[in-house]
């Protein structure tokens, strides 16, 4: 679960949230009752002093077991007779009890089990929304999911080189889903190349729809979006950036539009180092492309694009530009 601190910071406070609006609801509802039932108020107080009673009957010595007996039969009639007042005036029984969203951990985010605190479930299905708010902000992530993506768009004649661009993409389609329905943090990479408006940003998108979905932390910068962060950091240096931080450490990084970005020493080294030292760790991450492997020598280094060759796998993206047949329709 490698989030930004802002996806860990909106996920407590939506919590922390749903706690405090439960708890205000059930004090208006307890002031609400108890102005109806004043005898509802007698017995919680009582019930909640009961076991003042029984530390003072342990401190006072006497006959303690008789006592504290005696105070548990007490409670124990208060209890029912708080349960049985509320239900005959039409009141659920636990109508004085906040009602948090998440039962299981009354809305904390963590549940306690064998003396072990986890992470709920609610807790990571908040965060994985709050991460895809988060990325929607720099990409129409809702609209490109693998159910919008659809193949008919890519001629199904065959082309010169003997390939069906149709056939051959919905491969393309089918590998991209399995490695979202299968995606692990030591999964490798992906290639994708191809001409403009292909699909390569709607397809890693909706990769990173579906493995938000599942629970991983996702980062998805374009090129020169990425270089502009690195030109930011060096001209405020001694300031924490979270992007550059998370770009390394979180568990999918998606770098569109390479080589788009503006070509020189600076950029080339930072691309190639943020690139390896992902695939040094093990790290997967999906770029997209319009060079094809030749030109991706020619810009960044044959170093580049041996390691590439080795560690990810590429996704030929065929046909013509979809932007403009989608005008057309
Ligand atoms: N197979 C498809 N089905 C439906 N819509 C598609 C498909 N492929 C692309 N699109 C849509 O066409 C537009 C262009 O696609 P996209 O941005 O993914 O292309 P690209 O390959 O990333 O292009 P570029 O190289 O210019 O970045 C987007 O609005 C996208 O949602
Ligand atoms: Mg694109
Ligand atoms: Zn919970």
């Amino acid at each position: 679960m490698g989030y930004s601190t802002n996806v860990y910071k909106k996920a407590a406070d939506k919590l922390t949230l749903r706690r405090i609006t439960a708890q205000r609801e059930a004090d208006e509802r307890r002031k609400e009752i108890f102005r109806r039932l004043p005898r509802a108020e007698e017995l919680e107080k009582g019930i909640a002093s009961s076991g003042i009673k029984a530390a003072r009957a342990v401190i006072g010595g006497g006959n303690v077991k008789e006592e504290m007996e005696r105070l548990r039969d007490e409670n124990l009639r208060m209890q029912s007779e708080l349960r049985v007042l509320l239900r005959t005036n039409g009141y659920e029984e636990d109508v004085l009890e906040p009602r948090f969203v998440c039962k299981r951990c009354k809305d904390t985010g963590y549940v306690e089990e064998n003396g072990r605190t986890f992470v709920c479930a609610c807790l990571k299905q908040t965060l994985a929304e709050c991460a895809c708010e988060e990325l929607n902000r720099s990409a129409p992530l809702s609209l490109s999911t693998f159910e919008t993506f659809h193949t008919d768009y890519y001629s199904a004649q065959r082309g010169d080189n003997g390939i069906v661009p149709r056939e051959h993409m919905e491969k393309v389609l089918k590998r991209c889903r399995s490695y979202a329905a299968n995606f692990q943090p030591n999964a490798g990479g992906l290639l994708m190349c191809g001409a403009t408006g292909l699909g390569k940003t709607h397809l890693s998108l909706a990769i990173a729809n579906e493995v938000i979905r599942r629970g991983y932390g996702v980062i998805y910068v374009s090129a020169p979006s990425i270089i502009a962060q690195y030109e930011k950091r060096m001209r405020t240096w001694g300031e924490t950036n979270e992007l550059l931080d998370m770009v390394t450490d979180c568990d999918l990084l998606i770098i569109d539009d390479l080589g788009t970005e503006y070509k020189n020493q600076f950029s080339v080294s930072h691309i190639y180092n943020l690139i390896n030292s992902r695939l040094l760790a093990h790290k997967p991450v999906i770029i997209s492309t319009n060079l094809n492997m030749k030109e991706l020598e020619q810009h960044y280094s044959n170093r580049l694009v041996s390691r590439l060759n080795g560690e990810v796998e590429k996704l030929n993206f065929l046909g013509k530009d979809i932007r403009i047949a989608k005008k057309r329709f």
